[in-house]
């Protein structure tokens, strides 16, 4: 049977921001050599991350206030720093990797930057909301956050447990980047769901955001890899059309392929959220986590610059 701890903070284990340091000048645009396709659907989440993850920072530094635990509310800045740390690692990779291949980098800010900061923003559709509705707003978006994080450590998880790029003959940096991301979201993976808990903690709303965040997400990660697979000469086009069956089946035998989780796993990921008894605490490996984050090559090489970030030791 499985034990959840009965704190407002379920995270019985420390949470540390990380600074990193990666160096972005060989890497191939086809970082994964089995599969093209794959590289793009892993590479186009880094528009999404750079500003979903702002967004998570804004939203959360703006529920600071209602946090009355004091434990949850160290966990709460803890995430902020990482989840910043983590936007602008995306950021600089988009700038000094991916852009360097053509890649059309408005176009994808444009679509994310619409979605987080136009109808995320405290202004939705850009419509002043009434000062009684701006808190359930504020705390509503705490549950999109949640939401977001159960999939963004359903993916660490995944990528802990099957990926294995680097293994596998694929660009180290590239894989360390989205490795060690995805093990900083399994660590963190109890932070989001817990303030929601605090602030909210209202079933109904719960599953009311996630009937709409499952196709949300999935769509937006089938459009981005679509937008960068349709500039890749090396892909038929049939495979980069979402009205094609041969895309969807693209993007699953990725995932058989054991390189990325494909468009199944999306929707059955989601379902779990559903379950009146889901935690997040239950959902990832943080002993997984921190050996990865403690041998990453992006974490040591910040740390032996500066002297900082010493390894996480679990007891
Ligand atoms: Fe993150
Ligand atoms: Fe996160």
């Amino acid at each position: 049977m499985s034990i959840i701890p009965t704190q407002v903070s379920t995270a019985d284990w420390p949470l540390f921001p990380r600074k990193v340091k990666f160096e972005w000048s060989t890497s191939p645009l086809h970082w994964i050599p089995q599969s093209p396709f794959a590289s793009h659907i892993v590479n186009q989440f880094g528009f999404s991350l750079v500003r979903g993850e702002y967004f998570f920072c804004r939203t959360f530094n703006k529920a600071l206030p209602y946090i009355r635990d004091e434990k949850l509310r160290k966990d709460v800045e803890t995430f902020i720093r990482q989840e910043a740390i983590h936007a602008q690692a995306h950021k600089e990779s988009i700038e000094q990797y991916l852009q360097q291949y053509g890649v059309d980098i408005q176009d994808q800010y444009a679509k994310a930057q619409y979605l987080f900061d136009h109808i995320l923003g405290d202004k939705p559709f850009g419509v002043a909301l009434p000062k009684f509705l701006e808190k359930q707003w504020l705390f509503a978006r705490v549950g999109i956050v949640a939401a977001a994080e159960h999939y963004t450590c359903a993916i660490g998880q995944y990528v802990l447990d099957h990926t294995h790029w680097q293994e596998r003959g694929a660009d180290p940096v590239v894989s360390d980047l989205f490795t060690w991301h995805c093990a900083e979201e399994v660590e963190h993976r109890t932070v989001a769901y817990d303030l929601y808990q605090h602030l909210s903690g209202n079933y109904l709303m719960r599953a009311g955001i996630m009937v709409g965040v499952l196709p949300i997400l999935t769509y937006i990660v089938a459009a981005g890899t679509a937008k960068l697979a349709s500039t890749d000469t090396t892909i038929p086009k049939s495979k980069t059309k979402l009205t094609n069956w041969k895309f969807w089946k693209e993007w699953q035998k990725a995932h058989q392929q054991h390189l990325a989780p494909g468009p199944i796993w999306f929707l059955t990921t989601g379902i779990r959220f559903f379950k009146p008894s889901y935690h997040p605490y239950h959902e990832g490996s943080t002993e997984q986590a921190v050996a990865y984050i403690n041998q990453s090559p992006a974490v040591l090489a910040y740390q032996q610059i500066n002297d900082v970030n010493k390894p996480v030791m679990m007891s």
